[in-house]
């Protein structure tokens, strides 16, 4: 469906500057400009400092989840651009929504927050401890021991009792959902368990993260393509008949797999690791246009030939598989030529469609249409923007550990409540190889805490 372009609200407020992009890509004066207009583009869609607004929240009718999506963009475009506009802004944001547990689950969403939906929080911050993104002053707040009370609170939610294991979509019966498990859901655990495995030096996580691929290749949400050597990943399935996968491709879900098998090659240089970062790498051609010579980045499963029906959350899937494509390139080399050229292409053809609204830099859907689509949202702006910033991903040094200069705190304990007020920051050096039990008793307790606050 075509939208009629509409601008009300919030999203009229910046009419002043008409301007169109025009991106040389090895111009970093030309991706400034480029990426400085997107982005005053994507905030005219938060409020959160005004009358009515919330803070962290972008305006009706984003959710709350796009939001942790949103601040992940704009950590990257602070670091990739090396521009500290935002800084305080995301900072704010991120600590104000932690909720009382300091775990992404706010009182406000309890009632409908997914896994997913915490999960994309969870990546953010993640990022914010790679990127040594200015410390908060409170430790419960730390990046690290944020991202760690994450995934906690969800390795705590692994329900063996139906298809053999994974992480329900839902984290609440009483939401529509609650009887499927979806790769989404499944592909932020994997994602953030092989960066803190990598980040802290500490095996639980990977071994998390190796069970949670596991699972998933079991009941074929992960499928290898045997004639071609190329991962594709699935939508989700329902509890009900497990095997009876919905196999819809999002860009996002490939990108999650993706980048957290390229977190694990990097750490433990196994082969298996590299080898399926390659492979899943391969299986990621059927989100590029390749009619022409250069390839164009689409969302292969609502942006059809002819018309898109993509929701406001699915259009903003192209950025953050722009951004797990951009880390992969750095993690694992072997695969930057063909991201290279992906990111390139794919960030011409975001710029030019960048020329829509009354502001003159209102991003479209469509990239391989010339000019602007018609299209306009949170997520066209978020997608142009990582795209197009993550030109720059080779020019910056690569995500951080903690024992590369990474200084965030950690708390493996996180999530549930316990005390961060004597962390130490983390300075590991070699691997720990005795905690994948410790973990798993740890989550036996953990089960009962969140059993009894879910009742409360
Ligand atoms: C793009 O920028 C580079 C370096 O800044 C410059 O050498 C080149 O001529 C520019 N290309 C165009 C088409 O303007
Ligand atoms: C780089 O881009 C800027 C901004 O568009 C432009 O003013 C400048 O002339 C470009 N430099 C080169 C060498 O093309
Ligand atoms: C930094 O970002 C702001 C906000 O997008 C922009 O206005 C400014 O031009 C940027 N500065 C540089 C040096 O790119
Ligand atoms: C929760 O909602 C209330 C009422 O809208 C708002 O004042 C408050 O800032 C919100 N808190 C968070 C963490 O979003
Ligand atoms: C799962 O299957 C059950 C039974 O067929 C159905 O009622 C439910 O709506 C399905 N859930 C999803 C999310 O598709
Ligand atoms: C489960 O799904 C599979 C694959 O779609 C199908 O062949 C099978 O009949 C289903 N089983 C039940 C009990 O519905
Ligand atoms: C990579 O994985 C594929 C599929 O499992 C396998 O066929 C191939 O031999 C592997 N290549 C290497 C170098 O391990
Ligand atoms: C891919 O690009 C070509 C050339 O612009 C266009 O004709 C085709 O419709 C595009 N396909 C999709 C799915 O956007
Ligand atoms: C995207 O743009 C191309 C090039 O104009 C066009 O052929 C294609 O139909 C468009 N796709 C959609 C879904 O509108
Ligand atoms: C691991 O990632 C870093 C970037 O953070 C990169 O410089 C290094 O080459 C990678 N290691 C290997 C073995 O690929
Ligand atoms: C990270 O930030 C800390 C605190 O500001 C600083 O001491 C450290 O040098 C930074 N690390 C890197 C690699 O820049
Ligand atoms: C490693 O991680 C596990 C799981 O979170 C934790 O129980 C253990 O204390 C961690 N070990 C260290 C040395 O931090």
């Amino acid at each position: 469906m075509m939208v009629l372009f509409i601008r009300t609200g919030a999203v009229a407020l910046c009419v002043s500057r008409v301007m169109a992009i025009n991106l040389n890509i090895t111009n970093l004066t030309s991706i400034q400009e480029a990426t400085g207009l997107i982005l005053s583009g994507l905030m005219d869609y938060y409020q959160g400092y005004k009358k009515g607004g919330t803070v962290g929240m972008f305006t009706n009718p984003y959710y709350w989840w796009e939001a942790g999506g949103a601040w992940g963009s704009l950590i990257d475009f602070s670091y990739l651009m090396e521009n500290d506009t935002y800084v305080d802004v995301i900072s704010t944001s991120l600590q104000y929504q932690t909720g009382e547990q300091n775990n992404y689950m706010p009182l406000n969403q309890t009632t409908t927050e997914g896994n997913d939906d915490q999960g994309f929080w969870g990546l953010a911050v993640m990022a914010a401890a790679e990127k040594n993104f200015t410390n908060p002053k409170d430790p419960e707040k730390a990046w690290l021991a944020l991202a760690q009370g994450v995934f906690n609170t969800m390795a705590a939610r692994w329900d063996v009792a139906h298809c053999g294991g994974g992480l329900r979509w839902q984290i609440f019966q009483w939401n529509m959902g609650y009887d499927y498990k979806n790769s989404v859901s499944n592909g932020c655990l994997f994602n953030i368990g092989a960066r803190l495995a990598r980040y802290t030096g500490n095996d639980s996580y990977a071994d998390w993260a190796e069970k949670v691929w596991d699972w998933m290749e079991e009941v074929e949400l992960l499928k290898l393509q045997e004639n071609w050597n190329l991962w594709f990943v699935y939508d989700g399935l329902n509890n009900t008949n497990c095997s009876h996968v919905t196999e819809i491709q999002w860009t996002y879900n490939q990108g999650l797999m993706l980048n957290g098998a390229a977190f694990l090659c990097n750490y433990t240089q196994e082969e298996k690791w590299c080898n399926r970062t390659e492979n899943l790498l391969a299986g990621s051609v059927v989100f590029f246009n390749r009619t022409t010579e250069n390839p164009v980045m689409y969302e292969a499963a609502c942006q059809g030939a002819t018309k898109s029906n993509c929701n406001n959350d699915q259009r903003s899937f192209k950025a953050y598989f722009a951004r797990f494509l951009a880390l992969t390139s750095v993690l694992v080399p072997s695969t930057r030529p063909t991201i290279d050229k992906y990111i390139q292409s794919s960030a011409v053809a975001a710029a030019q469609s960048c020329s829509g609204g009354t502001d003159g830099h209102t991003c479209g859907l469509n990239w391989s249409w010339k000019g602007w689509d018609g299209y306009w949202g949170l997520g066209e702006q978020m997608s142009a923007l990582e795209v197009i910033q993550s030109l720059r991903v080779h020019d910056r040094p690569g995500p951080l550990t903690a024992s590369t200069g990474g200084s965030s705190l950690g708390n493996p304990a996180a999530g549930f409540g316990t005390s961060n007020r004597d962390a130490e920051p983390l300075n590991l050096t070699s691997k720990d190889k005795a905690g994948a039990g410790i973990i798993t008793a740890l989550i036996g307790v953990s089960l009962t805490a969140s059993f009894v606050w879910l009742i409360i």
